[in-house]
């Protein structure tokens, strides 16, 4: 570990925001990427985004580019967008379908595989075999693919093990992308992280989302409305359980955090709408509302949201020491029908309104805590999550050495 990066670590306080440093040091960000980022499993999208065998999308984080491609009915790839020949990118477009992936430089045409099929004027002996793309660790779980750039990763399963109960009844794996957005952000990608992670800020910031959200109260208040909730949830074919894990407990955890946490809706909402009435058709075995919502949380980047009629996820993903993407993706029943069974606008309005103040958060808080006069501050109890994750973070950057 450098110098700087263990005073920098030395200097964190449980309970307090970090070293203006850890915000923006561009050597603490490679170690991040390479102890956390390139050793978690990442969740990268949904399996419907590429329906056909050929269609791919390609997911970038922190200057690397990893295809995202359907091979067959039951088989998708992440494949590095690094040709074997001479290092060139091969696909440029987000999204796309190829039945071959071809190098443009040269002309090396890879399979949906990642194995090399052609090489033109190569000398005699050339083995195509050994100059496949480099294919990474995959795995496709409630429908959500999720990515691992160690060939040797931590075991996926404490994920599945945990997640599959409480997200069985929403049968992601038959739901579908109703709508993506990014939002880049200009900051540091904990900051984004530590915000989405508490509510403290929810009343004065986002009065559309308190108005019916729970989070935004405090805890004992909340456990208070939460009880009727949790007395509807089996009737409603929901799990009644309330809490399965927080892996941000366990700094061993590196690579599967993983977390669900259901809370009460307020004023009679039903789901993340303008109003609280409904937006979609239920998803899954769910059969009523039950006036509540489900967090989710997997991995170091990947957050949601399940309401009883659509899913929204969270993605953060580094793009440099003082930039981050968050993109939204709305998940709705897989037959739900745009127009006829919801209104994009309306699926999307709360998250949306919501985000692009948040956005602006975060870049006031990067430009406050780049001041020279910058000191970490105390968190207040609502932000116990936000205070785990940043105990889980110096835990980790501590173990990678
Ligand atoms: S770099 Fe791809 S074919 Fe040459
Ligand atoms: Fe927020």
């Amino acid at each position: 570990m450098s110098e700087s990066l263990t005073r920098l670590l030395d200097g964190c306080r449980n309970g307090h925001s970090l070293p203006g440093g850890l915000y923006r040091d561009p050597e603490v960000y490679e170690k991040e990427i390479r102890a956390i980022f390139l050793k978690s499993w990442l969740c990268v999208g949904h399996q419907s985004q590429i329906p056909q065998r050929g269609d791919y999308f390609l997911f970038e984080m922190a200057g690397e580019s990893v295809i995202i491609v359907r091979e067959s009915e039951d088989r998708i790839n992440a494949l590095l967008n690094v040709c074997r020949h001479r290092g060139s990118r091969l696909c440029d477009t987000a999204t796309g379908h190829e039945s071959r992936l071809v190098c443009r430089y040269h002309g090396w045409t890879y399979g949906l595989d990642g194995s090399l099929r052609a090489a033109s004027r190569m000398s005699d002996g050339f083995d195509r075999s050994l100059y496949g793309l480099h294919r990474l660790q995959l795995r496709v779980f409630a429908g959500l693919i999720f990515i691992n750039f160690d060939p040797s990763p931590v075991p996926f399963d404490p994920i599945e093990n945990d997640l599959a109960a409480p997200l069985a009844p929403y049968q992601l794996d038959r739901a579908k992308v109703a709508h993506r957005q990014n939002y880049p952000i200009a900051s540091n990608w904990k900051l984004a992280v530590e915000n989405y992670c508490e509510c403290y800020h929810c009343a004065p910031a986002h009065p559309e989302y308190s108005v019916g959200h729970g989070r935004a109260i405090p805890g004992d208040e909340l456990a208070t409305l939460l009880a009727p909730v949790m007395a509807r949830a089996a009737a409603a074919g929901l799990t009644e359980e309330s809490y399965v894990r927080n892996s941000w407990l366990a700094a061993g955890a590196l690579g599967t955090d993983r977390g669900y946490k259901r809370y009460a809706l307020l004023r009679g909402h039903k789901t993340g709408s303008r109003d609280g009435s409904p937006l979609a058709p239920f998803l899954g075995t769910i059969k009523d509302y039950d006036g509540g919502a489900t967090d989710l949380h997997f991995g170091p980047m990947m957050f949601g949201l399940a309401y009883c009629d659509h899913v929204v996820l969270y993605r953060f993903t580094p793009r440099g020491p003082r930039n981050t993407d968050c993109e939204i993706t709305w998940l709705v029943n897989g037959s739900a029908a745009e127009g006829k069974d919801y209104d994009l606008a309306e699926l999307t309005w709360l998250w949306d309104v919501t985000t692009v103040a948040d956005k602006q958060i975060i870049e006031r808080n990067q430009a406050g805590v780049d001041s020279r006069f910058y000191r970490p501050g105390p968190l207040s109890p609502m932000e116990e999550f936000t205070g785990l994750f940043l105990q889980w973070y110096v835990a980790t950057m501590r173990a990678a050495g």
